[in-house]
């Protein structure tokens, strides 16, 4: 079995984004996203983006070398990658939230792994990880 990998960044929209250039944008990644089997959520407010992506690590990597060409954002920064047990996602080939800047930013700031050296390479117990997807499942839950 391929060990799974996961990957979350931040970067900053180069302009204000209208929901049609968001759906554009979604359609494109889902479609891709699922030729490579990669799942995840993008949560986007105050013209930030953050991005969680898990899958194969070779899918995982394929897909953010695509995202990090992207010309609607810049400033991309890793903020933790490591292997995981199991998909947290995996219905999803990309999820989508639109969230308060103050939001995205406190994701942004949250304790990843970098921060964090002795969670060594397990992605999952990281708070960041643990506050990005806790928010994931409450909108999930809005929209059932
Ligand atoms: C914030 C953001 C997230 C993206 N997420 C994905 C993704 O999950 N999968 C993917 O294949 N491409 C992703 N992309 C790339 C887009 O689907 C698309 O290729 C890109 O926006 C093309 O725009 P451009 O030609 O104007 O640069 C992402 C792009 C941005 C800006």
């Amino acid at each position: 079995m391929v060990s799974l990998h996961a990957l979350v960044y931040r970067s900053q929209a180069t302009r204000p984004l209208e929901t049609t250039d968001l759906d554009a944008l979604l359609l494109d990644a889902r479609v891709n996203n699922q030729l490579a089997n990669v799942t995840g959520t993008l949560i986007y407010g105050g013209q930030r983006f953050v991005q969680y992506l898990e899958g194969a690590r070779a899918d995982v990597e394929q897909i953010y070398a695509r995202i990090s060409r992207a010309r609607q954002h810049r400033e991309l920064e890793i903020l933790e990658q490591g292997s995981l047990d199991a998909r947290r996602l995996q219905r999803w080939h990309m999820g989508f939230a639109e969230a308060p800047q103050s939001l995205v930013q406190q994701l942004s700031q949250a304790q990843w792994q970098r921060d964090l050296p002795w969670l060594e390479d397990e992605i999952a117990s990281s708070p960041g990880l643990k506050h990005l997807l806790s928010f994931w499942n409450d909108q999930v839950a809005l929209v059932r």
